[in-house]
């Protein structure tokens, strides 16, 4: 899944002053397309007002569990049973305290009692003493063992002008694990290896070669494969992109680095995915002081990297499944094949680097995938749709051994 468009998400906001942050996350949730319904408690009808959440939402807010509203008397059960996914945020000491104890004494604690079976997410946010306070704690073990999700709260200054835990954390992360709650799990088990960015070759402390991969195919890789449960291991070359939530990352910067960290990790993963774009060859000398430009020409001489694909697919681990990219300009099909062939790998992810929206740096992509069996051509889309595809055809063949 790499959208909330058209999910039912039901919005339990409580008396934080974080809730001025939980507007913005509705205002997200809307541009996005998700359905969202607002239960206000309410001591967070005193911060931020009802009019607030029920024009951003473009629904109503309920708030009373004994409205004289035909349409609000029933709302505990008729919100509960259409909503996709509860999201709590943010949550109050005492919210987790009666959601801890199951009571069912306002709106929100009955609906959140009235979700059962379905998942409930809970941002924690409060001053930090009342966060790291044992009743606190106990309370939230409660709803873990109750199979509640729990977002820790980010760590920083506070509104009271404590420091500490107890900021709602960003929305990026939170819609993520969203995300993750509503996708099937079916890469569960799978330990996958994936290297995404550009490698850079350093000439002096000045320079480098390099190229211009952006990483985000493979970070999508990434997403997509936790989001589906997938132990992730991420080694990338330098890029301008955020960790995906959930993957270990290792970082990276040159081709020889790459290939150390690979063979390192390689062992336990029973899928990888090549997706970084490994400069070829590296400057024979590295000078430590800056080169002066007095001379009138200069040449660098380079040597070839170790190929880290074609020895993964040379010394494969046994069941292992490899997969390799290709960024071509032409002869596509001809070079994804000729890549599978010559560096042992289950499938090659073939893009035309000569298309804009299938190029560098963007968000879309659009890619043939070549196997032994036969080739693939997928539309233009998303490169976290383009992932998905990619993770859909790996397990089928998983599958199939
Ligand atoms: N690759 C690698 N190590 C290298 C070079 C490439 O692991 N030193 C991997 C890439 O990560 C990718 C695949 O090999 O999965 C194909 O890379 P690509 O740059 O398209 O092809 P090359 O092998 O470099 O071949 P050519 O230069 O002929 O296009």
């Amino acid at each position: 899944m790499d959208s909330l468009r058209g999910k039912k998400i039901l919005f339990g906001v409580t008396g934080s002053i974080a809730a001025f942050k939980a507007a913005g996350w509705v205002h997200s949730l809307v541009k996005e397309e998700a359905g969202v319904s607002v239960i206000m408690t309410w001591a967070a009808t005193r911060f931020v007002s009802e009019l607030t959440f029920s024009a951003l939402s473009g629904n109503t807010v309920y708030t009373d569990m004994f409205a004289d509203d035909p349409e609000q008397a029933m709302a505990h059960i008729t919100l509960a049973q259409e909503a996709d996914i509860v999201l709590v945020a943010p949550a109050t000491a005492h919210t987790i305290a009666r959601l801890a104890l199951g009571m069912a004494d306002d709106l929100l604690s009955t609906s959140v009692l009235a979700a059962s079976g379905k998942p409930v997410v809970i941002c924690p946010a409060m001053n930090s003493r009342m966060y790291e306070h044992k009743a606190t704690q106990d309370n939230l073990l409660r709803l873990k063992e109750l199979d509640y999700i729990i977002v820790e709260p980010d760590s920083g200054r506070l509104a009271c002008g404590d420091e500490g835990p107890g900021r709602l954390p960003d929305w990026a992360g939170v819609r993520e694990i969203l995300l993750e709650c509503m996708s099937s799990h079916d890469l569960e088990g799978q330990h996958v290896l994936i290297t995404a960015g550009p490698t850079r070759e350093p000439l002096d402390p000045v320079r480098y070669l390099s190229n211009r991969s952006s990483g985000k195919m493979g970070y999508a890789l990434a997403r997509t494969a936790k989001r589906r449960g997938a132990q992730v291991t991420l080694i990338s070359g330098p890029v301008c992109l955020e960790p995906p939530e959930g993957v270990k990352v290792i970082s990276v910067t040159t081709a020889e680095e790459m290939y150390k960290e690979v063979m390192q990790n390689r062992d336990n993963a029973s899928v990888i995915i090549k997706a970084a774009a490994v400069a070829d060859f590296r400057p024979d000398q590295y000078e430590f002081h800056k080169i002066k430009k007095q001379a009138a020409e200069l040449s660098v001489n380079l040597v070839k990297n170790d190929d880290i694909l074609a020895e993964l697919g040379r010394s494969r681990k046994e069941g292992q499944f490899i997969v390799g990219f290709a960024a071509e300009s032409r002869d596509l099909e001809e070079e994804g094949k000729r890549k599978l062939l010559a560096k042992n790998a289950d499938l090659v992810v073939v893009n035309d680097i000569s298309k804009t929206e299938s190029g560098f740096d963007v968000d879309t992509n659009q890619v043939t995938i070549i196997s032994q069996d036969g080739t693939i051509h997928l539309p233009l889309m998303s490169k976290e749709k383009t992932a998905d595809q990619i993770w859909d055809n790996v397990l089928f063949r998983l599958e199939m051994e």
